[in-house]
């Protein structure tokens, strides 16, 4: 750039900005947290949103807040942002956007005092995207989890993730975030559809204990072609057979390029909960996926394939249920390390007992149960449907052996140990860890040990709320 013109963009800016830090302040229409006064949903009045929420949920939470006053034109915005945020400048020339004079100021408006972020709505708007975002809100209909549904059903109003400090469950928001906005696999502001193709971009998300997609995925031999012989790949070619040599998450969940990856998928709790995807009911799904497979396999050999993953997730069903009547009996027969009444309550179900439906302030068995079904349980079903050997046989199908004898052993002492203190006229009261603690404490609970959800109407405040 000349030194002409860079004197030129300073004064330029120089002018803009002062002209906004010699104008009146932002104010919030809800105070100084405005938005983020209050969550949403059903638990609304007892926690607050991080500051993260504007963004990660922006048809909610985002309100402009900066010093720059005034309304600008598209060439405006890219002038003075060249300086203030160069990197998204750049990306946003990347993109095909640039070409089609889809500027700043088309997504995020033209008076920076009211600037929104763009929603699935905004792509839609003017017959832009509206093919995509139509598919991708179609996937409500079919069931959850979905991207379409991801955040309010499945964050928001879980109470189980309210009642944690939200710090420490921020990684929640911005996974679920997808269903918000479109750029959870077209990052901005570049928009690739190049880059959304990619498996990385889905793992980004699909990873970790309790959703082992792309660990699965990169352990099997679709996953490693992909690798080797990806770099030479036109990433730009859509979707479809003949395109690829190996099939990528987006290949096979968003088949020929549509926005509804639910389409073909059983729904089943992550895997969590154990449905045959072979049965009779469920032959059109199973159909149009082996018609995905037969892209480059036989149909005889894919269905076999799958049929043989189904018997695998059955197995492991098998052995959850095992251990889940041993640890049923305990709590039936009191003899749990604390009861549930003996633990600090639940903001959302109170002093109820919910096997598998918590993995904090619990007792050790009862998480054993937990990791043996939501952590092992589902890698299981996704390694068999996503083609990885050892991630199905050792690394997850040989850990839940260890957790059903786990299970058994943890069992078998605490029967021995009430036996044991019966003999002896002890009558144990469990310790006040259970309940009390640095961290236990912050947790948002309601403190009538007989309340429940339904008789703790919104508005009523929670232990938390008062601190
Ligand atoms: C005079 C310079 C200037 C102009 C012109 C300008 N901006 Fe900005 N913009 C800024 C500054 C400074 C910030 C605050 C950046 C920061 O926080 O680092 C900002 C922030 C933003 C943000 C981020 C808001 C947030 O809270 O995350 C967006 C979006 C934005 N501008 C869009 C635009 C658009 C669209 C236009 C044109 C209509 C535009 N800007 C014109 C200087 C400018
Ligand atoms: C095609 C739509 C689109 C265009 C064009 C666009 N943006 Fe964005 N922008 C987005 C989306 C989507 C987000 C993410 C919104 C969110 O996180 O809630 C975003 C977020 C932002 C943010 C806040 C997040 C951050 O990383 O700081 C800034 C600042 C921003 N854009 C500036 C710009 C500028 C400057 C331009 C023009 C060069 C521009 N945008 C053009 C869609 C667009
Ligand atoms: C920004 C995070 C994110 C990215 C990126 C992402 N997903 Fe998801 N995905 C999610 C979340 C969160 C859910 C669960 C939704 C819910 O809670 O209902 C989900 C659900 C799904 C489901 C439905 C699961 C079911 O049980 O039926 C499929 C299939 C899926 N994603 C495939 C993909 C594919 C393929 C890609 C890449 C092209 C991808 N996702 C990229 C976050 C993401
Ligand atoms: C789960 C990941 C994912 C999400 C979420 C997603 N996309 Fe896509 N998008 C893709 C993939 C993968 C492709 C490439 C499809 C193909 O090859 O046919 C694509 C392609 C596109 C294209 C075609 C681009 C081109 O250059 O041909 C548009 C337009 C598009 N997406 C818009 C959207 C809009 C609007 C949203 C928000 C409603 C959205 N996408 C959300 C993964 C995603
Ligand atoms: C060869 C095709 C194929 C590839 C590649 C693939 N998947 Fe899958 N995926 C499947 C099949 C088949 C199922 C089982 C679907 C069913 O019948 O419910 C599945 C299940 C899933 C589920 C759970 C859906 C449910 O039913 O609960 C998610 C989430 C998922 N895959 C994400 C991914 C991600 C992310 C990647 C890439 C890292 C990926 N998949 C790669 C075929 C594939
Ligand atoms: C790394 C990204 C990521 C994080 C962090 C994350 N999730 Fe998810 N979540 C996903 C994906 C991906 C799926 C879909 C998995 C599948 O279907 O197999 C999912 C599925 C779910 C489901 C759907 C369960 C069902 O069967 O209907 C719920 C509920 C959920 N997540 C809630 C949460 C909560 C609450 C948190 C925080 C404590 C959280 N998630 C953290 C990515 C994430
Ligand atoms: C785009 C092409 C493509 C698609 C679609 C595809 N695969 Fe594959 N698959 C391959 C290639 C290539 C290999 C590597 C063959 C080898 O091992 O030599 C492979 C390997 C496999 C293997 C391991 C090889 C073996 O003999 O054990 C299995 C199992 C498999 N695929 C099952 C499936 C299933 C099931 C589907 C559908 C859900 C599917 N594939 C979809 C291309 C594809």
């Amino acid at each position: 750039m000349s030194t002409k013109k860079k004197i030129f963009i300073f004064f330029f800016v120089f002018t803009l900005i002062s002209f906004g830090l010699f104008s009146s302040a932002n104010v919030h229409a809800g105070g100084e947290l405005g938005k983020l006064a209050n969550g949403e949903g059903k638990w609304g009045k007892f926690w607050k949103p991080i500051e993260m929420y504007r963004w990660w949920d922006p048809e909610h939470y985002f309100e402009a807040d900066n010093e720059v006053e005034g309304t600008f034109s598209d060439t405006d915005c890219i002038t003075c942002h060249k300086l203030t945020t160069p990197g998204i400048v750049i990306a946003w020339k990347e993109s095909k956007h640039s070409g089609a004079l889809v500027t700043c100021d088309k997504c995020h408006g033209n008076d920076h005092q009211k600037l929104f972020m763009p929603t699935p709505d905004t792509c839609g708007t003017k017959g832009c995207h509206a093919k995509q975002v139509k598919q991708f809100k179609s996937e409500k209909d079919s069931g959850k989890p979905a991207h379409a549904r991801a955040f309010h059903p499945d964050v928001v109003e879980a109470g189980w993730q309210i009642s944690k400090p939200q710090p420490e469950v921020a990684g929640c928001a911005q996974c679920h975030s997808i269903e918000n906005k479109c750029d959870a696999c077209h990052f901005r502001h570049t928009f690739k559809a190049s880059e959304a193709r990619r498996p990385e971009t889905c793992g980004y998300c699909h990873n970790g204990p309790d959703h082992r997609d792309i660990e699965c995925y990169e352990s099997s031999a679709h996953g490693v072609i992909t690798k080797i012989d990806g770099d030479n790949w036109d990433w730009d070619k859509t979707l479809k057979a003949g395109n690829y040599r190996s099939p990528t998450c987006a290949y096979c969940h968003m088949y020929n390029g549509t926005h509804n990856a639910v389409k073909n998928t059983v729904y089943a709790h992550m895997g969590v909960e154990e449905k045959d995807r072979g049965a009779e009911e469920y032959a059109g799904k199973r159909k149009a996926w082996v018609n995905i497979c037969n892209d480059c396999h036989s149909s005889r050999f894919a269905a076999a394939y799958l049929r043989g993953a189904d018997e695998t997730v059955k197995v492991s069903h098998a052995k959850v249920r095992e251990a889940k009547a041993v640890v049923e009996d305990l709590h039936k027969d009191g003899f749990l390390e604390a009861m549930p009444k003996d633990l600090a309550p639940f903001l959302d179900a109170g002093h109820k007992w919910n096997l598998g439906g918590r993995m904090y302030n619990i007792t050790e068995i009862e998480r054993i149960w937990f990791d043996m079904l939501v952590y092992q349980g589902t890698t299981i079903f996704k390694s068999a449907f996503h083609m990885s050997a050892d991630m199905q046989t050792y690394v997850a199908a040989f850990q839940q052996d260890e957790s059903l004898l786990k299970i058994k052993s943890e069992a078998s002492k605490l029967r021995r140990i009430k036996a044991l203190e019966e003999k002896a006229g002890i009558n144990h009261v469990p310790y006040d860890f259970w309940k009390k603690g640095e961290y236990t404490d912050s947790l948002l609970v309601i403190d009538s040990p007989e309340k429940t959800e339904s008789d703790h109407p919104k508005g009523e405040h929670p232990k938390k709320e008062s601190d």
